[in-house]
């Protein structure tokens, strides 16, 4: 299959510019396109055969549900059941935005979107380019990351060209994903609220407006046998790079001390290091192949370029990737939550 890319920009966007994408999901194909977390893999949703060619072409297994994208709050009623008060409160808060509700589904929403559950997945994106495709094909539009399934997501095109090129009908690039993790996913069929995965709406932030919410226990510690994740998608392995990763945690100097040694040992045993920095450590190491992932100062950089640095380094054909802790950040919840699955919960304290 030839996969047409077509670039867009988000300052200069025309009806007519969705017109071929539009028809290419109406037409039960898949198109990747950019959101202001991580690219989607889009089909249309209440088509059963597009949503299978998505589980197809990423290799994903068949019981983890799709997230349905929507463009308008109109559209909610054509997806879920009865919405609660508290979904709709945190709906008129924080979409379009970086939040996905599970809410029960509604009875049109066939189960291959839905990975055979009764409660589906919803999310009206911010991203201008992601809402007037959703909008232009009128369709509900299923996307789960763009990757291929067990790599990291996808937050430029180019990314979603190195899994996807040749499986897939359409790549809209719109350039880097501004938050570059995937959304918080917070469950809402029970009495009690729970984060599924942590993302750059804050647990905090959803308290002010709903009062307490919980964590899944997934979402922070290791899914040891019995454990069961309520988001299906946790339980696999995630956002892996070919490389070995370990997290160094302690006191800053001391990590980047024994990062640098560290890696002064593997190489001198020719093995290959690449060093998971920030703005402000990145002169203090002499060994390894070092990236900035950011500033401290700035979260969002660091969120928005941890997946693209372990695509880098996998590129690069590093053996090892040693990375400082997130812990201490706002974000560090969705950051470190991440970086625990890539490294297979791998951390030295220092
Ligand atoms: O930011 C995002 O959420 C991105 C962009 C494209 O919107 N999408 C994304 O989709 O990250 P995906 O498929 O990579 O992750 C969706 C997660 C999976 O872990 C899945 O198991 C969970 O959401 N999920 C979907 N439907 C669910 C449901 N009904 N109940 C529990 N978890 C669900
Ligand atoms: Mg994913």
């Amino acid at each position: 299959m030839n996969t047409q890319i077509v670039k867009m920009e988000r300052n200069n966007l025309h009806d007519e510019d969705f017109t071929k994408a539009a028809e290419l999901i109406r037409g039960g194909k898949l198109v990747a396109f950019p959101t202001e977390t991580v690219y989607g893999l889009g089909a249309d949703a209440l088509n059963e055969e597009a949503a299978k060619k998505i589980f197809e072409v990423k290799g994903r297994p068949e019981d983890n549900p799709l997230i349905i994208h929507i463009s308008s709050i109109d559209d909610l009623a054509r997806v879920a059941g009865i919405v609660p008060l508290r979904a709709a409160l945190l709906a008129e808060k924080f979409w379009p935005g970086p939040l996905t509700m599970i809410l029960n589904k509604n009875p049109m929403i066939p189960y291959s979107t839905t990975g055979g559950l009764d409660t589906v997945a919803i999310r009206m994106p911010s991203d201008e380019i992601a809402r007037k495709l959703i909008k232009k094909s009128g369709c509900l539009i299923a996307a789960p990351s763009a990757n291929a399934s067990g790599k990291p997501s996808t937050t430029t095109a180019e990314h979603v060209y190195a899994d996807l090129n040749g499986k897939i009908d359409m790549i809209i690039d719109g350039g880097s994903s501004q938050i570059g993790l995937e959304s918080t996913i917070i469950d809402m069929t029970s009495k009690e609220t729970i984060i599924l995965r942590p993302g750059f709406i804050t647990k905090e932030q959803i308290e002010q407006i709903i009062g307490d919410v919980v964590y899944d226990e997934a979402v922070l510690k290791r899914p040891d046998e019995g454990l069961k994740p309520k988001a299906p998608g946790m339980k696999y392995r995630h956002y892996a790079p070919r490389a070995e990763l370990i997290i160094y945690e302690g006191e800053a100097v001391q990590v980047t001390k024994v990062i640098d040694e560290e890696a002064a040992k593997k190489e001198e045993i020719g093995i290959k290091v690449g060093i998971i920095a920030t703005d402000e450590t990145l002169h203090t190491y002499k060994n390894g192949i070092t990236r900035s992932i950011g500033s401290r100062k700035n979260e969002v950089s660091i969120a928005s370029h941890l997946f693209g640095l372990l695509r880098e380094f996998d590129d690069i054909g590093v053996s090892y990737i040693f990375t400082e802790s997130f812990n201490d950040m706002v974000l560090g919840c969705a950051v470190m939550n991440r970086l625990l699955k890539a490294s297979g919960y791998r951390v030295i304290y220092v």
